[in-house]
């Protein structure tokens, strides 16, 4: 197994509509889908798609991890799983905003807008269907990955550029407010107290 080369934003791969993939089976789909996988668990990452790693075929994978997991029946804890040949549908005209981060584009996060609900199908290297109404953190994931299929990035979806920094800075700013917050407590319990 190997860890590809992640394609950066800028990359016109990352700009293509993808081929749908004629042969899930064929030898070379299944060793790009380990790579994949070996290459999401080493960046970390939640999701990769294919064009993520220069090639424009319609599979990506993804996982959902216990710390992401909301523990909703259709949000819960899976492990690595690819779709090939993805169809993603919403489930209901609900959107909200999620924070997102994509591994094409290093050290920055933003508030995205996506359907609360989706429902998706696809099929694994063995031709078995992949499918699932999903909700929460697997909603998100699906949707983002989704979108690198046919060649578009979460910053092409945002309707307010104010909720996009680097991950170091809104970290720095959460502590910030987190701390602001605290010392107005106390400073408000103190003063009902005087
Ligand atoms: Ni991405």
């Amino acid at each position: 197994m190997t860890v590809l080369k992640i394609a950066r934003m800028g990359h016109p791969v990352l700009l293509e509509r993808c081929r749908p993939v004629a042969d899930p089976g064929a030898p070379e789909i299944r060793r790009l889908v380990r790579d994949m996988i070996e290459t999401m668990e080493d960046a970390p990452g939640a999701g990769l798609a294919a064009p993520q790693v220069h090639v424009p075929l319609r599979l990506f994978v993804f996982r959902v991890l216990p710390e992401r997991s909301t523990g909703a029946p259709d949000d819960t804890v899976i492990g690595n799983t690819v779709v090939i040949n993805p169809v993603v549908e919403p489930l209901g005209a609900e959107t909200h905003l999620r924070w997102e981060g994509c591994l094409s584009i290093p050290g920055l996060r933003a508030a995205v807008p996506r359907f609360r609900r989706v429902r998706y199908s696809g099929v694994d290297c063995d031709g078995r269907p992949v499918s699932a109404e999903a909700g929460g953190f697997h909603a998100g994931v699906v949707q983002h990955e989704n979108d690198h299929l046919d060649g578009i990035l979460y910053p092409m979806r945002m309707t307010d550029f104010r909720q996009m920094g680097f991950t170091e800075e809104l970290a720095r700013a959460e502590e910030l407010a987190l701390r602001l917050d605290t010392a107005r407590a106390a400073w408000t319990s103190a003063a009902s107290r005087a």
